[in-house]
């Protein structure tokens, strides 16, 4: 296929499976070799780790017919408090035609189906990824609000920034924090509009001014209207 030509369409982006463990060393000679291009520090992956992401449903590939063009996987922190989507990688003839944000968007589906109720965070110094992130509903945060599972930073060591990290005390970094709400808090969020909602019902019954009036004025219309309009605005 002519990538130039190709839409979004073209690609199959999945959730794998044990079909797809072949592909494991690909995948890990694909993130070095991106690493040592851009000169960043993303972790060298084992191609048996990344063989059980594949085989346990804890990753999305992007083929282009039998060629594999992406990859993220998800991994699980602190005790399951947090969720991360690592290791996102595009073949790099197959980049800035929207692939990594069709797999970072599955990826962070699968991430909070399958941990609802843990915080979904990265870390990163890429531009297109803050933007796909942002894109997702995360937001900046201090390195305080990410995990502080010791495995997860263990991570950065091979990273050229590392000394940077250590000296700032694990504060901060040349990295960007964002964190993202799980699943069900975001569902929390949700059911406490809803919570808005029955109180502005109830308001909207009888407001004070309505209760005392036998014929209602203009200006207890007025007063009815602003306490709809405060209650919408939640
Ligand atoms: C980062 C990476 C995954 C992006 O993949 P991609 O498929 O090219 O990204 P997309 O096409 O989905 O682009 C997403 C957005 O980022 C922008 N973007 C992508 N690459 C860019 C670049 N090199 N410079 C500036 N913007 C870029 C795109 O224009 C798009 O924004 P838009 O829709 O507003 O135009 C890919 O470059 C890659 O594999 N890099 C090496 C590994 C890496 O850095 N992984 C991230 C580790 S945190």
């Amino acid at each position: 296929m002519d990538i130039q030509q190709g839409s979004l369409n073209d690609f199959i982006i999945v959730v794998a499976n044990e079909s797809h463990a072949p592909y494991a060393q690909q995948i890990c000679d694909l993130i070095e070799e991106s690493a040592r291009v851009r000169g960043t520090g993303i972790a060298k992956r084992d191609p048996n780790y990344i063989k059980k992401k594949l085989v346990d449903g804890k990753s999305v590939v992007a083929f282009d017919g039998e060629r594999l063009v992406g990859f993220c996987y998800v991994e699980t922190w602190g005790h399951g408090n947090y969720v991360s989507n690592s290791g996102l990688i595009v073949d790099p003839e197959y980049r800035k035609h929207g692939l990594a944000r069709s797999i970072k968007k599955e990826a962070f589906d699968l991430a909070r189906n399958l941990y609802p109720d843990a915080k979904v965070f990265g870390i990163t110094t890429s531009g297109p990824v803050m933007k796909i992130n942002t894109e997702l509903g995360y937001m900046p945060v201090p390195f305080a609000e990410l995990t502080q599972d010791e495995e997860f930073w263990k991570g950065c060591s091979s990273c050229p920034n590392y000394s940077i990290l250590q000296a700032k005390e694990r504060k901060m970094c040349l990295c960007t924090g964002m964190l993202a709400p799980s699943k069900n808090e975001e569902l929390k969020m949700k059911l406490d509009l809803s919570n808005q909602i029955i109180t502005n019902k109830k308001a909207e019954k009888k407001p004070a001014a309505l209760q005392t009036a036998t014929t209602p004025t203009s200006e207890d219309y007025k007063e009815f209207k602003t306490v709809r309009f405060a209650t919408d605005f939640f």
